[in-house]
């Protein structure tokens, strides 16, 4: 969904668009069963390897037949500056080189196209499909809305708050970095004319979607069957950023906890959410109040966390019972009421000290432990003050559990399973953790750090061409 402001994300548009996406694309899928998704890639979890990166070209090698690989990229950027994290992605041939926000709640995939009338100023040049020798327009056809000469597929995305981006959708070889074991691939991706909102405004060029729906880059690479169905996120933590992401399976720790996620629930990857305990004590809501409407649902593109009232209110009245040391006080914004507290010290890790962990308790009476910053965000203008990331979603009953939420966590979305996986993690240091080589730790955002993933080369020949939507 891809919401950064405050108060509200406005989701409601953004669920009803996606709503009739999926609906359209289950439609046009025709058969909605997809080829059966091969092993995931087992890396071995008891050893590391000092020279990872020269190690990892026979460790690929062995790997290749059988089991499926995945790509493993990095990502950038950081919630409190950019509101989102991006990862790298490149198109075309030779390649292009986009930063894209990595969003679970949405479908399409697209980047500013170079004939763009109306887009703002981003990271990279916009993409100029005349330069790529393997782009290919997707087709006029019965199941796409085209455009006004009936000649191009077209796409629409309306976000809350004004944001939207439309264009028309091409096809091309798009690669995922030098530590991806993955081959670039054949994809569909939209090439923006317009946007609007945030989408405009934006540092980022434009958004990954990993959502569930035919567009999706998941759905399209487990499609092919060149992936497992299964992606994986982790973002890093406060005033570090930056993290990790894998397309595709990967082995997971044996104390990971697990929620179910339904698909036929929702079209958005949603969590059963039973209980929110802040220090301890479950909050007196009713059970019912996380199943409302779309339920609770995870997204990575969004910022914050929106509950229905009633749990937001509980959570903030046990949130601030539990902080009475600390001074209330104003948010960095006069435009939004934030609920900060000041005099907790600048260190982020002596935070559980002075705030109460949080936990999440899920329908399987499994439980994910928050802590502080996976609620807070810090005070653009106090030293050592931290305001509420968490706030009541207006008057939708939908519970939306953006990326904050998430932060030094290994998210794996394992549609394959219909389950979503929590592991509390150092994502900066996430391959150490894991005990897995063959790339470099994810580093935290810097331009030093996009150095080190170069273009890939792309394999253009003797790709099939991928029928039109
Ligand atoms: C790692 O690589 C460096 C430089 O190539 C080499 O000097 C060192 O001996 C290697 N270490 C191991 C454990 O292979
Ligand atoms: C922050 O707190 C941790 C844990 O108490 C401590 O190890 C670390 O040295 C502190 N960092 C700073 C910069 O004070
Ligand atoms: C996570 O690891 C990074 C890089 O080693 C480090 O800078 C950061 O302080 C760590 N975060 C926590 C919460 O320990």
């Amino acid at each position: 969904m891809a919401s950064r402001g405050r108060p509200r994300p406005g989701s409601l548009q953004a669920l009803a668009a996606v709503l009739l996406l999926a609906a359209a694309s289950a439609a046009a899928a025709g058969s909605p069963d997809r080829p059966a998704p091969g092993p995931p890639l087992f890396l071995p979890l008891t050893r590391s390897y000092p020279n990872a990166s020269r190690l990892a070209g026979s460790l690929r090698r062995g790997l290749d037949e059988g089991a499926h690989p995945n790509a493993r990229m990095r990502l950038h950027d950081d919630l409190l500056t950019n509101g989102y994290y991006t990862t790298r992605l490149y198109i075309g041939t030779p390649p292009q080189e986009f930063a894209l926000i990595v969003d679970s709640g949405s479908t399409v995939t697209y980047v500013p196209c170079a004939s763009c009338e109306q887009c703002g100023n981003h990271q990279d040049p916009r993409f100029q499909p005349d330069l790529s020798s393997t782009y290919s327009p997707v087709k006029c056809n019965v199941d796409c809305t085209c455009d006004n000469d009936k000649n191009q597929c077209t796409y629409e995305r309306q976000y809350a708050e004004m944001s939207s981006s439309s264009g028309v959708l091409g096809e091309d070889i798009v690669s995922f970095g030098r530590e991806s074991e993955l081959k670039p691939q054949r994809a569909v991706f939209g090439c923006e004319n317009s946007e609007t909102g945030d989408l405009f405004s934006q540092h980022a060029d434009g958004i990954m979607g990993l959502g569930r729906g035919q567009l999706s880059i998941m759905d399209q690479l487990v499609d092919k069957g060149v992936i497992s169905d299964s992606f994986s996120l982790c973002y890093g933590g406060m005033d570090v950023g930056g993290g990790a992401m894998v397309l595709g399976g990967m082995p997971s720790p044996s104390d990971m906890v697990f929620s179910r996620s339904d698909p036929v629930r929702s079209p958005y990857y949603n969590i059963e959410l039973k209980e929110i305990h802040v220090g301890g004590k479950a909050l007196r809501v009713d059970p019912r109040v996380f199943d409302s409407k779309h339920g609770t649902v995870l997204d990575s593109g969004t910022t914050y966390a929106y509950l229905p009232e009633q749990a937001f209110v509980a959570f903030k009245d046990a949130v601030t019972s539990k902080v009475h040391s600390l001074k209330k006080i104003r948010g960095p914004d006069p435009n939004y009421k934030d609920i900060c507290f000041a005099g907790a010290g600048r260190n982020v890790s002596q935070l559980h000290e002075v705030f109460p962990y949080v936990d999440m308790v899920f329908g399987n009476g499994q439980k994910l432990s928050l802590t502080p910053e996976n609620y807070l965000f810090r005070h653009s203008k106090v030293d050592g003050a931290y305001c509420l990331g968490v706030f009541q979603n207006g008057k939708d009953p939908t519970t939306l559990l953006g990326g904050i939420i998430v932060r030094n966590t290994l998210v794996t979305y394992d549609r394959h399973n219909e389950k979503i996986g929590f592991w509390k993690t150092n994502c900066s240091e996430l391959w150490e953790r894991l005990h897995i080589g063959g790339a470099p730790s994810p580093g935290p955002s810097s331009d030093t750090g996009s150095q080190a993933d170069m273009s890939p080369t792309p394999a253009p020949s003797g790709l099939p061409a991928v029928s039109c939507f």
